[in-house]
């Protein structure tokens, strides 16, 4: 195996790595192996993975079941075009996925990552309304700070400019909308808004919208309940209730992309389940194969489906090489089953409620914002604890907390100053314990040395600098 120094300076020299920049990027650490919640470099360091590797990974790494699945999948049938074939593989996942879903959902549209769930919805809610009549919807909702993904369609209802401006021009028609989430700067603590009443002022400026733009209006994709790349920032379940109801009544389409809430991360299996809500999309990925294979779906409604049969040539014309990969699915099953077998649920429910004490104790304490939870995902915002006010966005108070992060074998990623947890369903009690504790040190270390650093020279700028996912 190669030693750290050699890959660190291939990698240097010839790759180029997502959301980085080539000349400012510091020799990421080596991972050889991951068990558990553990990843391990070739010096045999080892790190809290409390990020679940991008959100994909749901029981922790290296799951002797998924193992097992992916294994033997691959011996019997590792791929076939999906396109006038099937497998057995991906009609059992559709068929248990349908049974965990609003009966509604029950059109399962397979494609390989969360970008490309997405792209498929939207083009599928443009294609329904054309199909039915109505060619002028081409306009698409979303809210401000969204994030759907990279590829181009879902960065045209995206509302993150830090990441998207650069494409301003190549987006299509869509419009934001202001989103239910806690107001900016906050002078509380949100913890878990999801049971709160749904804010008024916000909810006025959706329906005004919506209302004002219906006739040209295809759909409107949220993440529901939660906000992730815009910062882990949750909100109330009422919102999606009012907008089931007003976009029903104005034939707009409602698109959930559950990309990264799906499959257990908010307390519930879906997010949809806590909110009572019936999309008429749904996107899943990152943990549907259990986090070990790009899979997605775009599940959707018999009414949508059926709008693409018959003639004039209606058919969706859209697809992927990798559609519904046979080792892909078999890991899916594979995971599906531990939630069943292992009862994942039930028995993260008391690590998730120590979670969310842990972080409700540290509302109020130096150095720390905001501090808010749904689920197994938590995130605080980084303050100066002298004026408890934002940092100077040129400190990079997060991207410090992550380098002192990875010495003291965790991975504490940050989205600007936002420092998050997306912790796996597997995690236990005590690694929670010492995770949390050793956040809170390395936070509060970093917050004290910025703090006897003093301000910068010039202009304070505002924090919210570009965000690393
Ligand atoms: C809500 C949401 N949708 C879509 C995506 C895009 O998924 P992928 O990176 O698999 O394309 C992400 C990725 O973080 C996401 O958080």
């Amino acid at each position: 195996m190669q030693k750290r120094i050699e890959v660190q300076k291939i990698d240097h020299q010839l790759l180029w790595h997502p959301f980085t920049q080539r000349s400012s990027a510091f020799p990421p650490p080596v991972i050889v192996k991951a068990r558990g919640i553990k990843l391990w470099d070739t010096e045999g360091h080892w790190y809290y993975d409390t990020i679940s590797s991008w959100w994909t990974s749901v029981h922790g790494h290296g799951h002797p079941a998924l193992v097992r699945a992916v294994s033997r999948q691959i011996k019997r049938l590792d791929h076939v075009n999906f396109s006038g074939f099937t497998h057995p593989l991906a009609t059992e996942l559709s068929r248990r996925l349908y049974l965990r879903l609003p009966q509604e959902l029950s059109r399962f549209f397979y494609s390989d990552d969360g970008s490309t769930a997405v792209e498929a919805a939207i083009k599928l809610a443009f294609q329904y309304h054309a199909n039915t009549g109505n060619p002028q919807k081409t306009q698409f909702a979303h809210f401000e700070n969204s994030y759907h993904g990279d590829t181009l369609g879902a960065v045209g209802v995206s509302g993150l400019d830090d990441f998207h401006a650069p494409f301003e021009k190549l987006k299509f028609s869509s419009y934001r909308l202001k989103a239910p989430v806690r107001p900016v700067p906050t002078t509380s603590c949100t913890l878990n808004p999801v049971g709160n009443p749904c804010p008024e002022d916000v909810w006025r400026d959706s329906e005004t919208r919506l209302r004002a733009e219906a006739d040209r209006t295809a759909a409107v994709i949220v993440e529901p309940l939660i906000q992730c790349v815009a910062g882990m920032l949750p909100y109330p379940a009422e919102y999606l209730k009012r907008l089931e109801k007003l976009c029903k009544e104005l034939n707009i389409l409602v698109i959930y992309d559950e990309v990264a809430t799906g499959f257990g991360r908010t307390g519930t299996f879906f997010a949809l389940d806590q909110a009572g809500t019936v999309p008429d999309f749904l996107c899943l990925a990152k943990g549907l194969s259990g986090g070990v294979l790009p899979l997605a779906l775009t599940v959707t409604t018999p009414q949508i489906s059926s709008a693409f049969e018959g003639f004039p040539v209606r058919t969706f014309f859209h697809g992927h090489s990798y559609t519904a990969n046979p080792i892909a699915c078999a890991a899916a099953l594979a995971s599906l089953d531990i939630f069943e077998r292992k009862k994942v649920m039930e028995k993260a429910a008391p690590v998730r409620k120590l979670f969310h004490e842990i972080l409700a104790s540290w509302c109020g304490h130096a150095g720390l914002g905001d501090v808010r939870f749904l689920g197994h995902i938590g995130a605080v915002d980084l303050i100066s604890p002298l004026t408890r006010t934002s940092w100077d966005a040129r400190l990079k108070a997060g991207q410090r907390v992550y380098r002192k992060s990875l010495e003291k074998g965790l991975v504490l990623r940050p989205l600007g100053d936002t420092i998050y947890w997306f912790l796996p369903l597997s995690v236990r009690e005590k690694d929670l314990g010492i995770i949390m504790q050793r956040s809170l040190d390395v936070i509060t270390g970093v917050m004290e040395e910025l703090s006897k650093e003093g301000p910068l020279d010039g202009n304070n700028t505002p924090s919210g600098s570009p965000r690393d996912v």
